[in-house]
């Protein structure tokens, strides 16, 4: 059942809190094969340890990750934090990049299943686990054809007790109902916030009886409001040196003016009743679809706090989510 702070992934029936946490920055430092940065610039590792024992106190039994962050650095990470509390917690990764994790660079990519069970039985391991909860497929534009295999690759890996569930990490609907073609397809991770907002996607997910997991749910920080305030990424910070993809940021990391400006015009109605913007944007999310597991990342036990609180406060109302929509048009 859908309470305020639990919500079922997809037709698995795993339950997991309303709110999970990303572990994107918690890689550290990496890059792509030219050198350029994919990760959010220095970790301390204690520090994210330290968050993810935090969150768990906090109710928070959701963590994501995949293997390519800090090429194997956020599952190794997250592995250790999790060292004695695995059964607690429901553990999702991703595979399909292929990295070096002596250069902590990505090598390229590889759609096939013969390395998806490379791949899983390396995350495996990273992780000290025997089993992940639900298992993501990163490459979010591989060719239908190959992610159709690949979900029966998935299916196969469930009947060997590897997996739980799986889902595919994709912003096209018609590739997310592929893998939902599965028996064991429980999720579409994709790109959902205030922002931007994914209506076809979330219809999708209810009319497939998927969850909905919505990575950068924070616009990469941006809808915490800080970076307008003159707060900037610091170096190595892929937010400092935005590929084409990444529009929140400009170059050094300056918020992009028409960005920070849609923050500024909805930050009322994101922190009423007390909320930071921050947790105004998870309680936007949770308003917006019963079927809603915002993951926003995290860098510290503070950041840890501040997000797991927004659960205590719940979803915005029907009417904050109807200004909002006025406001952003
Ligand atoms: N292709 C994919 O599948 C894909 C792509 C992107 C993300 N994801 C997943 O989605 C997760 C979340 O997305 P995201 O990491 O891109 O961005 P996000 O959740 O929108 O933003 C996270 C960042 O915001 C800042 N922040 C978080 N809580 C804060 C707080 N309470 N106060 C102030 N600042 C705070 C932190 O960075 P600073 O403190 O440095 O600002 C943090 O790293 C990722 O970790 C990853 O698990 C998946």
């Amino acid at each position: 059942m859908e309470t305020m702070k639990a919500r079922t992934l997809g037709r698995s029936g795993i339950e997991v809190s309303a709110l999970g946490f990303g572990c994107w920055a918690i890689g550290g430092e990496w890059a792509d094969a030219e050198g350029s940065p994919l990760g959010w610039g220095k970790v301390d590792d204690e520090e994210s340890v330290a968050a993810v024992r935090r969150a768990l106190d906090l109710g928070v039994t959701f963590f994501d990750t995949a293997d390519v962050y800090g090429t194997g650095h956020s599952e190794r990470v997250l592995g250790r934090a999790l060292a004695g509390r695995r059964d607690e917690v429901v553990v999702a990764t991703k595979w399909g990049n292929r990295f070096d994790e002596t250069t902590r660079r990505v090598t390229g990519s590889d759609p096939t299943p013969e390395y998806a069970r490379e791949a899983l039985t390396a995350s495996l391991r990273r992780l000290g686990t025997d089993h992940i909860d639900l298992y993501q497929l990163h490459l979010s534009d591989a060719a239908p054809e190959a992610g159709a295999q690949l979900r029966d690759a998935c299916e196969e890996f469930v009947r060997e007790g590897l997996i739980r569930a799986y889902a595919w990490s994709t912003d096209d609907p018609e590739r997310a109902e592929v893998f939902a073609e599965g028996e064991h397809c429980a999720a579409v991770q994709h790109a959902c916030n205030v922002l931007a907002d994914a209506p076809d996607m979330l219809a999708l997910c209810e009319r497939l009886g998927l969850a909905s997991i919505n990575r950068s749910p924070l616009a990469m920080g941006l809808l915490t409001g800080k970076y307008a305030a003159g707060v900037r990424p610091g170096e190595g910070d892929i937010r400092a040196v935005p590929p084409a993809w990444l529009s929140w940021f400009g170059e050094g990391g300056a918020p992009a003016p028409e960005w920070a400006a849609k923050v500024e015009a909805v930050r009322d109605v994101l922190t009423s009743g007390g909320r930071t913007p921050g947790q105004g944007a998870l309680a936007w999310l949770w308003a917006r679809s019963p079927r809603t597991v915002p993951i926003p990342g995290f860098r510290s036990v503070a950041q840890a706090e501040q997000n797991a609180a927004a659960l205590n406060q719940g979803p915005l109302s029907e009417g904050e989510l109807a200004e909002i929509g006025r406001i952003l048009g």
